[in-house]
């Protein structure tokens, strides 16, 4: 459904819901995780839930990282948010203008995580058949002519990023790519512990870099997402962690696709800082 200019899947939030988050009270010590779907949501909810807890990095908790790092707009766990103890770390795939307000007036902290368009789509192609709150798209041109025209669940890739660049003033923001983190992993954890104020030792960085690794996360059930239900994901078609590459896009859209997205979204972005996502 429609909402405020977004599209949402109706089986994961409601429209009343969305509205209540305006006046959702922020505190200085939270911590926000924004992204577009697919783009690499998980993995920095893990950085960030290994970051701060001892137990998840030293291994003597088994907590699941949406435990650690909620949904914000999908409450899926059913946790009491607004009560969890600080410093409370969250997620969320709104536009900007949708969070809370207190967000908007420079209160807590956001980590903005953006990606390569062209593999966020066909990132969310696969994803699509095994999520089953979302319609599962026939194929790649669909899907395409649905992205670029932004009628997909959290609407258009380019609004998003542009919306939460262009006001980034009205927060405390921290921008990073899924492409930098591939590159050089260690360097990301460490702006992001610049950026939080987190001390770590290069021991505990060490820890975190290499539980974060693709390789680890898949083989880590509290880090694979393994714990959503039957009812919400069909297992045998897919998994949260599933290739982690950058330009796996090459691999399945043509060149006459991959030029339309460039005329439809390269072009348009030509204002914007992230020349770099299209690198690969
Ligand atoms: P692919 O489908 O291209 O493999 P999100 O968490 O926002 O839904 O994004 C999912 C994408 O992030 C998936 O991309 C997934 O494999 C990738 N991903 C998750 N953890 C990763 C990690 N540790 N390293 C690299 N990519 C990771």
């Amino acid at each position: 459904f429609k909402h405020r200019g977004c599209y949402f899947a109706a089986k994961l939030v409601t429209p009343e819901g969305i509205d209540l988050l305006e006046e959702f009270e922020i505190r200085d010590s939270d911590v926000f995780l924004a992204t577009y779907p697919k783009s690499g949501t998980v993995w920095t909810q893990n950085i960030l839930s290994l970051i701060f807890y001892e137990g998840h990095r030293n291994g003597t908790e088994d907590i699941v990282i949406m435990d650690r790092v909620p949904w914000l707009e999908c409450n899926v766990k059913n946790l009491d948010l607004a009560n969890l103890p600080s410093p409370r770390l969250f997620f969320t795939h709104l536009p900007y203008y949708l969070v809370p307000r207190g967000l908007r007036n420079r209160r807590g902290k956001v980590i903005y995580v953006a990606r390569n368009p062209k593999d966020v789509m066909v990132s969310y192609f696969h994803f699509s058949k095994f999520m089953l709150a979302l319609e599962t798209i026939p194929d790649l041109n669909t899907l395409m002519e649905r992205f670029l025209s932004g009628k997909v669940v959290y609407s258009s890739w380019l609004d998003h990023i542009r919306g939460w660049y262009t006001h980034r003033e009205d927060f405390n923001i921290l921008f990073l790519t899924f492409e930098e983190m591939k590159k050089d992993l260690r360097s990301a954890v460490l702006k992001i512990c610049n950026f939080l104020g987190k001390h770590l030792s290069e021991k505990e960085l060490d820890s975190v870099v290499e539980q974060a690794t693709f390789e680890n996360m898949k083989r880590d059930p509290r880090a694979n997402y393994e714990f959503l239900p039957d009812t919400l994901v069909e297992k045998s078609k897919g998994q949260f962690l599933r290739k982690g590459t950058v330009g796996d896009w090459k691999k399945i859209m043509t060149v006459a696709q991959s030029e339309r997205f460039d005329m439809a979204l390269k072009e348009k972005m030509k204002d914007l800082p992230f020349n770099c996502l299209w690198d690969s």
